[in-house]
């Protein structure tokens, strides 16, 4: 029987609950947790109406705080680790949980977002028929806007594409997705790993699927083809932590090998919904005004020693006005890995300049490709990654042999 979980932050009350009501009536959930970031306004509405809630439902609904584990920002991650130890510990009297809730070991746990306005109960169903098949991971995957999801492409994708060209990681759909499933197999791997523990923040999606394929977990991704509607952003500057966390979860990780093989299993995707393909999915002009902000002497230094000149010149003439045609996809793998050997997270100039090389990128991204039509600008999203991990490959391949003292064959 399955715990479902729904980490919230600040969210909008009604969705939540009906999330919750959906989850706590699905006939394979023992268990519901709402593991909230704080004590704030959400919480304690939820906690006005959880009593009226649990009495339409049979399953226990548990709402409680993060507790303070990792030693990164207190975010996600904390939230996340909270509900995988409370999820191992849920049938027995437990120190940090108090009395056991359920009178059997729980076999897997679901993540939902508390927002999705799109959730209903097939998100669970199909998660549970997956697992029924013996895989460790059940992520979600779903259609999102050509503008969404810019962290996840140019940053997770592009990364696991360059370090780890022959895992199975530049195949995963959504690396940075909060929608899975995990038996208790994996869960026990996650909570057993320093490295998961410790990433409190927004990384922790990039530690989960890191570890779980390391570990060799066999994994499919279900396919959810109403997307996840959800409220999009404003400017860019809104994913400027989850940006800066992403990437130094990912840099922290590129002296790792992963050697395990396992099983990945991608079920097929489906013609996308005029509601996403219509969907714009950042405030392009609040974005524009970002490349001219928060610039320091220290900033335009790093990027003349350190980055080609043409990308110093370009970034630089940002401060007068918004530039970003000299940021195409070969120039930013030349960055990407300038910020691989050099990026310093915790130093503001850094934090800084990743995020306007990275705003540059989405905004020549947007306007070379984004504007000839939805199914243009993904499949130039997907052959950037598939390039990226063919190079590396190829490149990995010859270092091995070499390294094997094999004769070099022309590959
Ligand atoms: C991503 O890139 O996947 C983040 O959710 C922001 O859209």
């Amino acid at each position: 029987m399955a715990l479902v979980c729904f980490p919230f932050k600040k969210e909008d009350v009604d969705v939540v609950m009906r999330n919750v009501k959906t989850a706590a009536q699905h006939p394979r959930v023992r268990m519901v947790l709402l593991v909230g970031a704080s004590e704030n306004e959400t919480y304690v509405e939820i906690d006005a109406r959880l009593p009226a809630l649990g009495a339409q439902c049979d399953v226990p609904i548990v709402q409680m705080t993060q507790l303070r584990l990792g030693a990164l920002r207190e975010g996600k991650g904390d939230g996340m680790n909270t509900a995988l130890l409370y999820f191992l510990r849920a049938h027995e009297y437990d120190e940090l949980f108090g009395e056991p809730v359920v009178s059997e070991p729980l076999e897997r746990i679901h993540f939902y977002d508390a927002d999705i306005e799109s959730f209903n109960s097939s998100w669970i169903t199909k998660a549970e028929e997956a697992a029924d098949m013996e895989y460790d991971v059940i992520r979600h995957y779903f259609p999102r806007s050509s503008t969404d999801a810019q962290i996840t492409w140019q940053i997770t994708k592009v990364g696991f594409s360059l370090l780890f060209p022959l895992s199975v990681l530049p195949w995963v759909q959504q690396p940075l997705g909060g929608e899975l499933c995990l038996t208790r197999r994996c869960v026990d791997v996650l909570v057993s790993d320093e490295r998961v523990m410790r990433q409190s923040d927004w990384g922790i999606d990039t530690l989960y699927t890191f570890v779980c394929a390391q570990a060799g977990m066999n994994m499919i991704e279900v396919y959810v083809p109403e997307g996840k509607l959800h409220a999009l952003y404003g400017g860019l500057r809104d994913l400027f932590n989850m940006l800066i966390e992403c990437f130094a979860a990912l840099q922290g990780l590129q002296k790792c090998s992963i050697r395990a093989e396992s099983v990945h299993r991608i079920a097929s995707a489906e013609p996308v919904p005029n509601s996403v393909t219509s969907k714009i999915g950042y405030n392009i002009e609040k974005s524009l005004v970002l490349l001219s902000e928060n610039w320091t002497p220290r900033q335009e230094e790093l990027l003349h020693v350190l980055f080609p000149e043409r990308v110093a010149a370009g970034l630089i003439a940002c401060r007068d006005w918004p530039q970003y045609s000299f940021m195409d996809e070969a120039t930013w793998v030349e960055c990407y890995q300038v910020l691989l050997a050099n990026f310093e997270f915790g130093d503001s100039d850094w934090h800084e300049l990743i995020f306007k090389l990275w705003v540059s990128r989405v905004l020549n991204y947007t306007m070379r490709h984004v504007i000839r039509g939805y199914d243009t600008a993904m499949n130039e999203l997907r052959h950037m990654v598939q390039d990226i991990q063919q190079k590396s490959a190829i490149e990995l391949i010859k270092a091995r042999r070499e390294a094997q003292g094999c004769s070099p064959r022309v590959l």
